[in-house]
């Protein structure tokens, strides 16, 4: 193998364990999908990852002077996906003690009107994306709020640090403050004009938002349909079954519909890349309906908990004979975290509760390939392999003194990832990588 360097962008390497998902475990088996490749070289040119493999074969490889850093007492993981979160919401995470409807009218509402202003909405997301880079998150799905302006802030600063990002403006035109309704024509038109301005743009993605069925009216959610129609390589970002009052709710504005996803079939928002964050509360139909259509749910533990919300059903979800796509989301503001490993932990116990332990090293897999396979953007994302993105998170095994001491007592990688999500948080991310470039160095060993 060799690498030349004659008129190409220079080659950036990290050399270390490298831990990547080719395959799905849920339905292959861990053996089958997971890689660990000890003292391996990941070399990355002009944003794509163009070799992986032992240092002994890959370093004679690379063109002479190439930079090659030592990842010791890591693993090199593939960038970790968000595959469902609110950046408007930064400034009322941890607003305490609510279900969702009064969370939404009491905290969520009041402060996603301040997104009618540039300034504040540069200011979060700004601060959002740091704060992804700080946990290892290279990829999101994301909410902005119901003014367009929101949604430039975003873009704009995601495009200067090139990241794979999907996002919308939300739709809502009833059951809300009239400060943040739109009508299902203005919906429209705005929405339009952001997939003009923005779709396709660097490694940018439009989603059409519209919040939740509860506050689209039936004109604006069919409206959202023949958008996505007259787009459809856009995504289609939604809430779904979440809470038991939003259920009820749901049922009298739409008694026409079978269930809750079907309220979305019916007007032309589910099928390949459509989102869906939560669908705690579905039956046996949605889940088989869902995958037929190769929609998406995203799962949210620690929202989920927050507001006691639910136990996702994940092994419902991912049955192998049916398996939907399931992505992780910290959905914050409900959420707890920014932490993919927090939310991990989270999502553990949630499986615990239900019955049905989740092994670390398939939590791993959701955290990334899984994330990138409910995007459908699974051949672009969440694995490291050549001609994939270069988007790494370089996790530290041994971030805290705890862990350090923890980790001298695991024997297998299984039990490491286990510790690694169970006591892991900002600190144990060392770097972030992004298109080929190091976005986020944590500053000083957090060990001592
Ligand atoms: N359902 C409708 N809107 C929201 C939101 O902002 N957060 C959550 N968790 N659920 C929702
Ligand atoms: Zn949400």
């Amino acid at each position: 193998m060799t690498l030349t360097d004659i008129g190409m962008p220079p080659v950036q390497a990290l050399r270390g364990d490298i831990l990547s998902f080719h395959d799905d475990p849920f339905v292959h088996g861990i053996d089958a999908s997971m890689r660990l490749q000890r003292d391996a070289v990941v070399a990355m040119r002009g944003g794509l990852i163009e070799a992986v493999g032992p240092a002994r074969e890959v370093l004679p490889a690379l063109p002479a002077g190439t930079g090659v850093e030592r990842c010791d007492d890591a693993l090199i993981c593939a960038g970790f996906v968000d595959a469902h979160v609110h950046y408007p919401q930064l400034p009322i995470i941890g607003a305490r003690g609510l279900p969702l409807l009064e969370w939404l009218e009491r905290y969520t509402f009041p402060a996603e009107q301040a997104y009618a202003d540039r300034a504040h909405a540069e200011a979060m997301a700004r601060l959002y994306l740091r704060e992804n880079l700080r946990n290892g998150i290279t990829s999101a799905a994301v909410f902005c709020t119901v003014h367009p302006v929101s949604v430039d802030a975003l873009f704009e600063a995601a495009l200067e640090l090139n990241l794979r990002l999907i996002a919308g403006k939300v739709l809502m035109d009833r059951n809300a403050p009239a400060a943040l309704c739109d009508s299902a024509q203005s919906g429209y038109d705005d929405s339009a004009a952001l997939i003009a301005r923005w779709h396709g743009r660097g490694r940018l993605g439009y989603a059409i938002t519209p919040r939740f069925a509860a506050t689209s009216s039936p004109a604006q959610l069919d409206a959202a349909g023949a958008l996505w129609q007259a787009h459809p390589d856009c995504h289609v970002h939604t809430h779904l079954a979440e809470n038991s009052a939003e259920l009820a709710w749901t049922r009298e504005l739409f008694p026409e519909a079978l269930d809750y996803l079907d309220v979305y079939d019916r007007h032309g928002l589910l099928g390949p890349r459509a989102l869906f964050a939560h669908g705690i509360h579905l039956h046996e139909r949605e889940y088989a309906r869902c995958h037929e259509a190769d929609g998406a749910l995203v799962h949210c533990p620690t929202s989920n908990l927050f507001l006691g919300s639910g136990l996702f059903d994940l092994a419902a979800a991912r049955r192998a004979d049916r398996p939907l796509r399931v992505g992780m989301g910290t959905d914050l503001g409900a959420g707890t975290s920014f932490s993919m490993l927090r939310t991990l932990d989270e999502a553990g116990k949630v499986a615990q509760m239900r019955g049905a332990p989740l092994p670390a090293s398939h939590a791993f897999y959701l955290a990334t390939r899984g994330g990138a396979h409910a995007l459908h953007l699974e051949h672009r994302i969440g694995s490291i392999a050549p001609g994939m993105e270069a988007d790494l998170v370089v996790l530290d095994l041994k971030a805290t003194p705890l862990m350090q001491a923890r980790m001298a007592h695991v024997d297998s990688l299984e039990e490491a990832l286990a510790v690694l999500m169970t006591l892991g948080d900002d600190r144990a991310v060392r770097a972030t990588w992004v298109a080929g470039r190091k976005r986020h160095q944590r500053e000083a060993s957090a060990a001592g």
